[in-house]
Parts: C-alpha cells; sequence; structure tokens
C-alpha cells in the first residue's frame, strides 16, 4: 500500500537534492576506492593528446563541463561525441591517441555502451564515469569510476550529477598531478548553507508558477549550469526552457527576449561570471525579467535573485550553482500539482540511438 508520505510529489527528488553534500563529503573521502586514482594511473600512462567524452542528458552536461577542464586546465583538445556517428552511422575514426570517457548515472544506455566499445576497437583509452560499477558500461571500459551517488530513484537527475561533476573533477586534476580535495573541501559545507536556504527558492518558484518559456545562461564553467537548469525546468515542470552560452545569446537568441520571458543568468565569480558582464547590459535594453543566481554584485543589480555562497573556485563553482535551479524545478513542478519524480512519458533509463 502506498502511504500518503511515499505518494508527496517530489518527494524523491527533495530528498535527494538534500543529500548532496553528504554525498561530495563521502566522496572527497572515498575518491581512491572509486576507482579515480587508478583511472587516473592509466591515463597518466597513455598520455592522450585529446578527450572524447560520450553521454546523454543531464550526464551530457557534466560532461560539457569536463570538457571546459580539459580545454583550459589540460590545455587539450576535448569534445562531445555523438552517439550515433559511431553507432547508427559506423564511423571508425582513428582514435589511438584519444581517450574516451563515458558518463552515465546507470551505465545502462546502449549507444554510449556500444560507442565506448567502438571507441576501445579503434585504440582509444576508455573511461567510464558512473553511478553503477556494474554496469555494462563500466564493464565495457578499460578502467571506471565511482560517483557514488548512491541509487537514484527520482527520474530528474539531481545527485548523480554534482557527483559527476566531483568525480570528473577530481579525476582530471589527479591526472594532472594535483590532489582536487584540497579545493574542494569547502564544497559540502557550502551546498549544506545553501540547501538552508530552499524558503528563497520557494519565494521565486511561485514568482515563476505561470511560466510557459525561459531562457537560462551562463559563460565558461558555468554554462553547462544553464543547460542543465533548462533540462531540469523542462523535464519536471513542462516550460519550454532553452540554454545559450552568454556569447551565443547575442549572436541572435537576444531577439527572443522581452519582458514575459523571464531569463534565468549565472553570474559566478570568476571568468566566466566576468564575461557575463556583456550579457547583461544588452538583456536590460531588451527589459528582460532577470533573475541571477551568482555572486552578491550582480545579484543586487538583477530584478530577482539568488545568491551565491562565497569561497568555492571558479571551476567548481558549478556543484553549488545547480542546487537552486533543481530546488526551483522542484517547487515550479509543485506548485503546478505535478509530480518532479515521475515526469510524463520519461523513464530512469533512456535507450535511444
Ligand atoms: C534528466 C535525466 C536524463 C539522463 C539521461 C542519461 O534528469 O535523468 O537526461 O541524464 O537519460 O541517463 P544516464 O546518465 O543513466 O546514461
Amino acid at each position: 500500500m502506498t502511504s500518503a508520505l511515499t505518494s508527496r510529489p517530489g518527494r524523491l527528488m527533495a530528498a535527494e537534492i538534500r543529500e548532496q553534500p553528504a554525498i561530495w563529503r563521502n566522496l572527497l573521502a572515498h575518491g581512491g576506492a572509486a576507482g579515480i586514482d587508478a583511472a587516473a594511473e592509466m591515463i597518466r600512462a597513455r598520455r592522450p593528446r585529446a578527450v572524447l567524452f560520450v553521454a546523454r542528458g543531464t550526464s551530457d552536461h557534466a560532461a560539457l563541463y569536463a570538457k571546459y577542464l580539459v580545454e583550459i586546465r589540460h590545455g587539450l583538445p576535448a569534445g562531445l561525441v555523438s552517439p550515433s556517428t559511431m553507432t547508427a552511422y559506423g564511423a571508425r575514426p582513428d582514435l589511438r591517441d584519444v581517450l574516451m570517457i563515458g558518463v552515465s548515472q546507470s551505465g545502462g544506455s546502449p549507444d554510449l555502451v556500444r560507442s565506448l566499445a567502438v571507441a576501445g576497437e579503434q585504440g582509444a583509452l576508455t573511461v567510464a564515469v558512473t553511478n553503477d560499477v556494474s554496469s555494462a558500461l563500466a564493464r565495457t571500459a578499460h578502467a571506471h569510476v565511482d560517483v557514488l551517488a548512491g541509487p537514484e530513484r527520482s527520474v530528474a537527475a539531481t545527485k548523480s550529477y554534482t557527483a559527476q561533476l566531483l568525480a570528473l573533477y577530481l579525476l582530471l586534476e589527479r591526472v594532472r598531478d594535483v590532489d582536487g580535495r584540497v579545493a574542494a573541501a569547502p564544497l559540502p559545507d557550502l551546498g549544506d548553507a545553501l540547501l538552508a536556504r530552499a524558503d528563497e527558492i520557494v519565494a521565486l518558484a511561485q514568482r515563476y508558477r505561470f511560466a510557459q518559456r525561459m531562457l537560462t545562461t551562463a559563460r565558461g564553467y558555468s554554462y553547462p549550469t544553464a543547460r542543465e537548469a533548462a533540462l531540469k525546468l523542462m523535464e519536471t515542470s513542462y516550460v519550454s526552457a532553452q540554454a545559450f552560452s552568454g556569447a551565443d545569446l547575442l549572436h541572435g537568441p537576444l531577439a527572443l527576449v522581452d519582458p514575459q520571458v523571464p531569463v534565468l543568468a549565472v553570474v559566478a565569480s570568476g571568468v566566466g561570471g566576468a564575461a557575463m558582464g556583456d550579457v547583461l547590459p544588452r538583456l536590460a535594453e531588451r527589459s528582460a525579467d532577470v533573475c541571477c543566481v551568482g555572486h552578491p554584485a550582480a545579484v543586487a543589480d538583477a530584478a530577482v535573485g539568488f545568491t551565491l555562497p562565497d569561497g568555492a573556485p571558479e571551476e567548481l563553482s558549478p556543484l553549488l550553482e545547480i542546487l537552486p535551479f533543481q530546488l526551483l524545478a522542484l517547487h515550479v513542478s509543485v506548485g503546478r500539482g505535478g509530480d518532479p519524480d515521475a515526469p510524463r512519458g520519461l523513464s530512469k533509463v533512456t535507450e535511444t540511438l
């Protein structure tokens, strides 16, 4: 029998959002056991000249974050591969100098598994970053990393996303012989402090309760946050949300902006946030209804916003930035009478090609 408690809409998603700082703490304490050190050793030994990622949905946004890390901190070319090129189209690129990282919560999407298998046949070193180390993806890869998020039951991925971000960060830092746990150490406490302010997001959700369309935007390391925020709003609240990098927004999509379309902008401290300085005045010219998630000065300039806690370096800020958007998606959905744990037409593992 289903109790009133178990059937409360969004119960699973709310619990999984709250769990995140504890998951980060655990991953920081047990990253070695999660396979990070072994995978990093294997990558260092192979000295890849390029890194490709293969992933879908939320995991693809974690991969996009890691692409920024590789390009900026390793100075290597990096890209996101469409699984269909090697599966449906049968492409067989020469991947002998390449590291291919498959990112997947379930490790079960057949197109990812097949892509990683083909990449291995084509000479790539393959690594799976997954929440299920018994999965086909983990078994297919040369090495695997466990993101240690624990079972994720809400259809909308939340805790697996930030666990993927942190695992990818720790792995990629370890590859360049840096102990990422030092810079990441403050994150769990900052996350707890942020989540203690969930009431602020409940008020924001009220503001956007009837929104049909939204835009999200950010630059640099925060761009994956804009993408993931839009996905969460689409799948849980059925908001038609489109994400643009702040740079791309100015090359056409700005015409979409009017006071009726709320714009959610991420303006964290650092290079990416500073680059948003070119974007925000253009939004103001269009009388945009801007909600800013970012540092205090940026939030003070916006109509509404949510201030991010200070203390995380720019490259780790995405772990914190996404939390208010996860809460926003949850509360907009519940406020509209939906159940974000079971969005219409979706199930946990996609089997797309
Ligand atoms: C969104 C979501 C999906 C998954 C996607 C990939 O909240 O959960 O977009 O991220 O279906 O699934 P995995 O990561 O299991 O390969």
